[in-house]
């Protein structure tokens, strides 16, 4: 069973448990993206469970009426076992969510996955129009070259800082242009995209930012925040009016995902600590 410790950022272990997290959040007026917790699989047989997981999890959501879709890693599906496997797995996924109506977004890994991670998205976006999302990050350089890249391709944007450790001839690495990358690069989807676009993070000033933008463009937008962190405000602007979802991981390979919200941030520790002696 979950630990209190991990259950504010993990939705349960099992998919009942994360389907009861689903429907509490819908009424809260939140929509939820669920991730099966899972990635760096070298091992073709876990990626290929992983993909089959999935199918199954949009067979369950299927009549459900819950409002909740997927995002899934590109090494959970198979990318370092190869290349060509991970697409066929990924394509598999997407394939399912067009038969279930649903939709299926694309995290974004470290940087020396995102050709091939974009090269897929490209294809299956193609192939099913409407139904994939992928995760851009502002810390990197490229950037700006992916979002005009993907400007004419039929899927969502989510656009996020980026949560990797990354060379600075890669990534900007001062705070400061990382948010400032974010500002240009949501604006410039504002202005050139017409998929949709997710702005992806818990940061006020980048919030109002998002706001002040879709005040300004006509574009169909959505604010994303995970699972455990700010989750008054998403509340607060879903009653506000906006299309809120919250990215909320499930399944038993919990811990590292946990570690990394600790690393993140000193005041998910106080709050662990106060779990662990309450
Ligand atoms: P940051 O961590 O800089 O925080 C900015 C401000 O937000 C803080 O100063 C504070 O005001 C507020 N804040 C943040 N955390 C808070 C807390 N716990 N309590 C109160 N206030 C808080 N990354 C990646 O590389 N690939 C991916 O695919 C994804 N996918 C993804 C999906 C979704 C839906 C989200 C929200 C995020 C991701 N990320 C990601 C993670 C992302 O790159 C980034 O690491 C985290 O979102 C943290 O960055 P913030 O934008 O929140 O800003």
């Amino acid at each position: 069973m979950l630990p209190p410790v991990a259950n504010r950022f993990v939705a349960g272990e099992t998919t009942p448990v994360a389907l009861d997290h689903v429907r509490r959040m819908n009424d809260a007026g939140v929509k939820v993206i669920l991730n099966r917790l899972g990635e760096h699989y070298t091992d073709g047989a876990a990626a290929a469970a992983d993909a089959d997981a999935y199918r199954q999890l949009l067979r369950d959501l299927d009549g459900s009426g819950l409002a909740a879709c997927l995002s899934v890693k590109p090494s959970q599906l198979g990318l370092l076992v190869s290349e060509s496997f991970y697409r066929e797995r990924y394509r598999a996924v997407v394939e399912a969510a067009a038969d279930h109506d649903a939709f299926v977004w694309s995290d974004m890994e470290d940087s020396t996955t995102t050709d091939a991670t974009l090269d897929a998205f490209e294809t299956v976006a193609r192939e099913f129009p409407g139904r994939v999302g992928q995760c851009l990050q502002a810390n990197l350089r490229r950037t700006r070259r992916d979002v005009e890249r993907l400007a004419d391709v039929p899927g969502k944007i989510r656009l996020v800082k980026g949560a990797y450790d990354e060379p600075s001839d890669v990534a900007y690495t001062r705070a400061e242009a990382v948010n400032e990358s974010f500002r240009e690069n949501l604006e410039l989807l504002f202005q050139e995209y017409d998929g949709g676009i997710a702005v992806a993070t818990h940061d006020p000033e980048l919030i109002d930012y998002a706001k002040r933008l879709g005040e300004t463009y006509d574009r169909d937008f959505e604010f994303q925040m995970l699972m455990g962190v700010r989750e008054d405000a998403q509340r607060e602007l879903a009653a506000g009016g906006y299309d809120v979802w919250q990215y909320a991981p499930y399944g038993r390979r919990w811990l590292a995902y946990f570690y990394r919200r600790i690393r993140e941030r000193k005041g998910n520790l106080v709050f662990a600590l106060r779990a662990l002696v309450s």
